[in-house]
């Protein structure tokens, strides 16, 4: 009963929506991408071969696989007026701001694949998303540094491409470090799509309107950008950086445990994997090889694996069944390669990119789909008459 309103006794949760795309036990620690494990992804996958397999439901072929790349390597150009787009931002503008206001303008330069009505327009718009993210991201950083823009070079891989837009300069050859783009493709695989997480959720309902593809992606962009979400790999790294050195750990393990304290262990705690995220172990050992390969020592890599030991053996991370998540250690990785943090989300965002389109193209080539319309629980007040301000 609330108020003179007893709300709807019928009304129960029920699960946002169907999808054959991710499968998640959260108990179990597993993650299925069309039934494929996370990890043999990681393992044997190129980003694009998990961008096709989300989309279409099969690994490819060897030459499904070659004209997928080859179609999306003939979208990775930027309209040159969105180039100017960035000129209105400020250098200092922080790249999630930068994705959210160009990925929400694509619909005025592409508005040939906005009819969602149209499976080839719908396919088409997919395409043009999965190929712009990093030429967005990688401008996203240029623009930062006060560096030119550089072009995609489409000889590359998806992930060679990515890094030689973000670290190469006009004035000398760029050369891929095998390394660094290897470990560029897990990270990105292992971002690539979570089930319906809230920025998922976010690109889900924004379609379930009919509005344009590239609406609906910045919207997702928005979502993610928040620190208990895909911020949370920045979070973590400024916290790590915070903490500073293994013997300041026991400080900040109980500030997150002080309920007056609204810190967090950030990258830590997980709304689905009350046991390990599956994909912090890969991630791990991935922060692992790249810091070695590139001789890279990080003292925060020893605080972060410090910290982990620590919480997985504090009564109060086991009773939460509290976790290092995806966020946890990508940021190691990412620092390592010379990325800023604030790039960190905007990188996410790239890789989740493909999570996001395959989803919405599920959900909007369903005919039954309708409006998404979540219900509330009312706890207002009841029902009054008006007084009038003389009265009051
Ligand atoms: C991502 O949904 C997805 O799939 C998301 C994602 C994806 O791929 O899309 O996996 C990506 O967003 C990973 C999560 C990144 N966020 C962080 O690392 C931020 C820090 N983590 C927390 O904010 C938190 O763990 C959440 C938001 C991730 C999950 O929160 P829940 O499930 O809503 O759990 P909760 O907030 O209710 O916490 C349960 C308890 C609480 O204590 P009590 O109120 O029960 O006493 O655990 C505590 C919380 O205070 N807790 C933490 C904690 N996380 C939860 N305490 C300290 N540090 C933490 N990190």
């Amino acid at each position: 009963q609330t108020g003179a309103f007893t709300y709807d006794p019928g009304f129960t949760s029920t699960a946002a929506c169907e999808s054959a795309i991710t499968y998640i036990d959260g108990d179990q620690g597993i993650l299925l991408h069309r039934g494929y494990p996370i990890d043999q992804l990681a393992e044997h996958s190129t980003f694009m071969e998990v961008a096709y397999l989300l989309l279409n439901g099969e690994l490819p072929t060897a030459d499904e696989h070659q004209k997928f790349v080859y179609t999306i390597s003939r979208h990775t150009m930027l309209h040159e007026q969105l180039a100017t787009f960035y000129r209105g931002f400020r250098r200092d503008a922080h790249p999630m701001a930068i994705m959210c206001g160009v990925v929400g303008a694509l619909s005025a330069f592409y508005h040939d694949s906005t009819d969602i009505t149209d499976p080839k327009q719908r396919m088409i718009a997919s395409h043009r998303l999965i190929a712009k993210m990093p030429t967005i991201a990688a401008m996203a950083y240029k623009y930062s540094i006060g560096q030119p823009f550089m072009y995609p070079q489409n000889d590359l891989s998806y992930t060679g491409n990515f890094l030689r837009m973000t670290f190469g300069v006009p004035a000398e050859n760029y050369e891929v470090n095998p390394v660094v783009e290897q470990a560029m493709r897990r990270i990105f695989i292992l971002h690539a799509d979570h089930e319906q997480n809230a920025s998922t959720s976010t690109v889900r309902l924004a379609g379930s309107s009919g509005a344009n593809p590239f609406a609906c992606i910045a919207a997702g962009i928005a979502c993610l950008w928040g620190p208990a979400h895909g911020g949370a790999n920045e979070a973590a790294l400024n916290m790590l950086r915070e903490i500073g050195r293994p013997e300041r750990i026991p400080e900040f393990i109980g500030r997150a445990k002080d309920k007056d304290d609204p810190f967090r262990l950030m990258g830590f705690g997980h709304r689905v994997y009350k046991n390990f995220d599956p994909r912090a172990k890969v991630m791990k050992a991935t922060a692992e090889a790249v810091l070695n390969e590139l001789g890279v020592t990080d003292p925060i890599f020893d605080v972060a694996r410090e910290l982990e030991q620590i919480a997985l053996k504090d009564d109060y991370f086991v009773e939460k069944k509290l976790y290092p998540n995806v966020d946890f250690y990508s940021g190691v990785i990412l620092s390592a390669i010379g990325f800023p943090t604030s790039m960190f989300t905007a990188l996410f965002a790239l890789a989740r990119t493909v999570g996001w389109v395959a989803q919405w193209n599920e959900m909007i080539s369903d005919p039954e789909q309708k409006i998404g319309r979540p219900r509330q629980l009312y706890t207002g007040s009841a029902q009054r008459d008006y007084v009038p301000v003389d009265q009051r």
